[in-house]
């Protein structure tokens, strides 16, 4: 019988951006054979986080708020301490991505965050493993993962561009890449 895995998207956007970054995720994620994938906003999985429970892997997912997660993405955090109290993510796959506004904006603080997140839950996280993109004179900012991420996926979305635009083809590609990474983690881990 094959094996079936879930992974659930948690993600907080107040503009369209994140969320652009989330569906590219959940889209790569549901990619891989074997696996189906879930979006869920943050409120909504903040106020049913027994849906959770079924998840192989929760990627979390941001975008940078004064250097850090958005405040309603942190509301969801501290509901989640309900779950931490009885370890019930513990061994889960997770993964964390971020969008914000700057090249740099410091989004690294915010996967910091969403890694030491998942380390409180006693979770396993997963990192991007691609290359740094857009730093040699053979590539630009159509590579893949153009941010030089390691801790998980970044995307950049210009300040007053739409989501339909923002973030570019480039930081949506390394977000499909990562949720499919993320669902083979998921299924090599229940293994
Ligand atoms: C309250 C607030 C704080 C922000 N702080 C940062 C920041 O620290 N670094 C940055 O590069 N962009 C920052 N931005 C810009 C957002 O990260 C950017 O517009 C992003 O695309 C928003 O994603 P969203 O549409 O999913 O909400 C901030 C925006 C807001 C509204």
């Amino acid at each position: 019988m094959p094996t079936s895995r879930k992974v659930a998207v948690v993600y907080h956007s107040g503009y369209g951006h994140t969320k652009a970054q989330a569906e590219a995720i959940s889209e790569g994620a549901a990619s891989i054979e074997g696996v189906t994938a879930e979006l869920l906003d943050a409120d909504s999985a903040a106020a049913d986080l027994p849906a959770l429970e079924s998840a192989d892997a929760i990627v979390f997912g941001s975008p940078t708020y004064m250097g850090t997660v958005s405040a309603p993405f942190k509301a969801f955090m501290d509901a989640s301490s309900a779950v931490w109290m009885e370890q019930g993510w513990k061994d889960k796959i997770a993964g964390g991505f971020t969008n914000s506004a700057a090249q740099v904006g410091d989004k690294t603080g915010t996967l910091q965050t969403l890694s030491v997140f998942a380390a409180q839950h006693g979770m396993i996280w997963v990192g991007l493993d691609l290359p740094p993109g857009n730093n040699t004179t053979q590539s630009s900012d159509d590579s893949m993962n153009r941010m030089g991420a390691s801790l998980g996926a970044m995307a950049q979305s210009l300040a007053d561009a739409g989501p339909d635009i923002a973030p570019p083809s480039a930081d949506r590609k390394t977000a499909h890449h990562y949720g499919a990474r993320i669902a083979q983690a998921a299924l090599r881990w229940s293994a």
